[in-house]
């Protein structure tokens, strides 16, 4: 298996080199090979080459297997522009209109919501991935003017509401859930949003053992803190997908804690934690490496390597349980220390 890994800025360099240290023990224990070749694409490579990602780049990476991604975000680069062509990027060319982001809060001490536990923190969003507010349709007119004027289209398709409402139905058909939600402001954005209801509506009829609940994101937002037990999979746009996400990642404990999947089923996927870059904690060894190895491990059940995934994230589990973490959920570990303890605890698995 070829994985092509892009520590990128920041706190991901050293977090993505913890993931691929795990992927390297499980390939250990597990017998298989992983190649995992690392590409420069970053804050810095752009500020030496001006060259964000190559011409040739969303073609190379069509080559491998899967992607890992580290965090993209450099205050150097104030336009984000190398993040935009690289992560972005990415998820459109390869078309990889799933954004799968899990919500599991591993043990009840790092739940910040009074009297949760992990059986109130367990479900799953589907963050639609390719089109909405991302697409970059509009321009300025004007600008650095009193007489500026901003346009910023959100894009909605029949084909890419379509797919996402429907994937979210099928995910949560194939592990016998029985709730999904979808959450848009369709009482405002009364063209986009009405797409999604529309299609929301038509997909559920034809899943009879599911019952499908509609929200408005806001009130969602206060759901999720509120009682997250209501929710098993959660379907949305891009951007609402990307805000509801963060809110999950604190659920779980902190933005470190979170994982996720940019996929195109039977596709080249690409594979990163939900955190950015944090510039304040980079090169201090503090970084949180958890959402990344469980990245690592969503990358593994992704391309069906089933037992791999779970030794992962067995680990992961077992380090939370053992407070051998990072300071942001209550260790005293360094973020090479956790990588050291998951690998050790993933040797002693196999
Ligand atoms: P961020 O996710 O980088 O960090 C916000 C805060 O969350 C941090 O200051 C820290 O307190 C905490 N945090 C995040 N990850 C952590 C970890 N692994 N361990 C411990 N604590 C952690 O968000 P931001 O500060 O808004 O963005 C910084 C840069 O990252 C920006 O350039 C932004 O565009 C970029 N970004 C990139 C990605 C990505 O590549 N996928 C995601 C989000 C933000
Ligand atoms: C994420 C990030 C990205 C997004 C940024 C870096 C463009 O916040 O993956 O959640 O908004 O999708
Ligand atoms: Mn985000």
């Amino acid at each position: 298996m070829r994985i092509a890994v892009i520590a990128g800025d920041g706190i991901g360099v050293e977090v993505t080199a913890e993931a691929v240290k795990i992927l390297r023990t499980v390939a250990e224990v597990s017998g298989r090979r992983f190649d995992c070749e690392a590409l420069p694409w970053s804050a810095d490579h752009y500020l030496k080459t001006g060259i964000t990602i190559p011409g040739d780049g969303y073609q190379r990476l069509r080559e491998f297997d899967a992607i890992f991604i580290g965090a993209l975000g450099d205050p150097r680069v104030p336009d984000n522009r190398h993040a935009r062509d690289i992560l972005l990027g990415t998820r459109f060319e390869l078309d990889l209109y799933v954004n799968y982001r899990p919500v599991r809060l591993l043990d009840d001490r790092l739940c910040p919501l009074k009297d949760r536990t992990t059986a109130d923190v367990n479900f799953v969003v589907f963050r639609e991935n390719t089109e909405g507010a991302y697409v970059g349709v509009g321009g300025r007119f004007k600008a650095g003017t009193t007489d500026e004027i901003a346009v910023q289209e959100e894009i909605n398709t029949f084909k890419g509401v379509n797919r996402i409402i429907r994937h979210a139905f099928e995910y949560a058909r194939a592990r016998g859930l029985r709730k999904v939600c979808m959450a848009d402001k369709s009482n405002a954005m009364v063209q986009g949003h009405a797409l999604w209801l529309r299609l929301f509506r038509e997909v559920a009829a034809e899943y009879p053992d599911i019952e499908p609940t509609h929200m408005y994101v806001d009130a969602l937002a206060m759901f999720m803190v509120k009682d997250p037990g209501l929710f098993q999979v959660i379907v949305t746009n891009n951007m609402f997908g990307d805000i509801i996400t963060d809110i999950g990642g604190a659920l779980q404990g902190g933005l470190g804690m979170a994982a996720s999947g940019n996929i195109h089923p039977g596709r080249t996927s690409l594979f990163e934690p939900v955190h950015g870059s944090a510039p304040p904690l980079a090169g201090k060894n503090v970084a949180n490496p958890m959402g990344a190895m469980l990245s690592a491990s969503l990358l593994l059940e992704t391309l069906g390597k089933r037992d791999a995934s779970q030794l992962i994230e067995r680990a992961v589990e077992a380090a939370v349980k053992a407070n051998q973490t990072t300071p942001d959920i209550g260790g005293k570990l360094g973020t090479k220390e956790v990588g050291d303890w998951v690998a050790g605890n993933i040797k002693g698995q196999g």
